[in-house]
């Protein structure tokens, strides 16, 4: 995934292979490359085809494997459950930590479910992703901040209790993400690492206390592999 964050990393100067499993993302990346191919590191960039579910098969591992590997942007919550018992996430989980070199890190993120299952709400405050959010520019700064409002976050397909009836005429498409909570994305990470590795999260890319006044809109888990 993570085309913004690959372009990054090849503008420092990283060895980077970025892969994704839909057409359209790597057409974008593939052009890009295409569009700066006289910039040595871009000419290098390495961009595959590949699914998390057979990643061991998509993409040739280097001897050791990568000493990063990184998925960004939500994109994890985007592999449905299809079982049901969340073992297309253990198996894509599995298959990325293979990918990781002994001392190696993965980073990986999910919005902060936790809130938006409890309120139905994206936490109040940060990004001015949504353009609702952006409306008060004028405002002077000694006016009182305006009370937080609620954006309604994606509705959830692979949570049957959430399930919303599709309206008359249907949807032209569907936004679908599993909602992962802290806790047992926590798990899931470190049963993919087989215990093996260091845990760590963080809020919007700063140190993360449980129960911090600051509800982080993203949680961002940092795993060493140590085996
Ligand atoms: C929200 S996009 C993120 C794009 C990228 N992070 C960025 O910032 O531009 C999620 C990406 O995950 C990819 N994805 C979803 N399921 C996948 C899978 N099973 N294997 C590989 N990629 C997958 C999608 O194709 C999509 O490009």
């Amino acid at each position: 995934g993570s085309r913004v964050d690959s372009i990054m990393l090849v503008e420092e100067g990283f060895s980077v292979t970025s892969v994704d499993a839909s057409d359209k993302m790597l057409k974008y990346a593939l052009k890009e490359r295409w569009n700066r191919r006289k910039e040595e590191a871009f000419d290098k960039w390495v961009i595959e085809e590949a699914n998390w579910l057979t990643l061991d098969k998509d993409l040739a591992k280097p001897a050791d494997g990568f000493d990063a590997v990184i998925c960004l942007g939500n994109s994890f919550a985007h592999l449905p459950d299809f079982k049901g018992d969340q073992s297309d996430h253990k198996l894509a989980l599995k298959n990325i930590a293979s990918m990781v070199r002994p001392g190696g890190l993965m980073v990986i993120d999910h919005r902060n479910y936790d809130y938006i299952l409890a309120t139905g709400c994206a936490p109040p405050g940060k990004p001015a992703r949504s353009k609702r959010q952006v409306g008060s520019q004028g405002r002077p700064s000694s006016a009182p901040a305006p009370a937080p409002q609620c954006v309604p976050a994606p509705v959830f397909q692979q949570v049957p209790s959430l399930l919303l009836p599709a309206p008359p005429g249907g949807l032209k498409f569907r936004l679908s993400y599993y909602p992962h909570r802290l806790e047992a994305f926590t798990e899931l990470l470190k049963s993919a690492f087989q215990g093996q590795c260091q845990h760590s999260v963080l809020g919007d890319f700063q140190p993360f206390q449980p129960g911090q006044a600051h509800t982080p809109c993203y949680f961002i888990h940092v795993v060493k592999k140590t085996g």
